[in-house]
């Protein structure tokens, strides 16, 4: 393969990356979400302080309870998600770095699911981050942010 076919072939994956609003009922592997996740933490990160702290959601009741207090519908169509939160642990507050570092990891993500042909959507209409502290035990001290990137299903074609 010439070096110009490989670069289209690794460029086709930011072309083709879209928000999916409907999923199959095909959960995704444990094993597949953490290999995706340990691409989201090859991620640059702000003074390389690496404080993202994920929790894969796939209990479809708590899915349904977090549509019911606040979530988008598109979370619901889907069978598990993951929420990624960084450590309030920053070195420059003002640029907020760790909200900076926190999205370039869930890019990474989109796309690292978009090489495994899998469907993702970006959500941030969640219920309310006191509410998604409780649920998920999320200390204020340590993290902040919570943003949802919910999918992980296989596209249709
Ligand atoms: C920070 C951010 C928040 C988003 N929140 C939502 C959301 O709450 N619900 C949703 O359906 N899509 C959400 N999206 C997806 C956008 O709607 C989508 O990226 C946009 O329409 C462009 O479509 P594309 O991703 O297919 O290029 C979000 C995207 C970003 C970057």
């Amino acid at each position: 393969m010439s070096r110009r076919d490989m670069e289209t072939q690794q460029l086709a994956i930011l072309q083709q990356r879209r928000s999916v609003g409907n999923f199959t009922d095909q959960a995704v592997p444990r094993d597949i979400l953490l290999e995706l996740l340990e691409y989201a933490t090859m991620a640059p990160s702000a003074g390389n302080r690496q404080g993202w702290r994920f929790v894969i959601v796939n209990d479809l009741s708590l899915i349904q309870i977090l549509v019911d207090k606040g979530g988008s519908s598109t979370i619901g169509k889907s069978q598990c998600g993951i929420l990624v939160t960084y450590e309030k642990n920053t070195l420059t507050p003002d640029y907020r770095d760790d909200l900076q570092t926190a999205a370039v990891c869930i890019q990474n993500l989109l796309l690292a699911a978009q090489a495994y042909g899998l469907g993702t959507c970006w959500v941030t209409t969640l219920p309310a981050q006191s509410t998604l502290r409780t649920i998920f035990k999320i200390p204020d001290t340590i993290l902040r942010w919570p943003m949802l990137q919910w999918g992980f299903l296989p596209m249709c074609k």
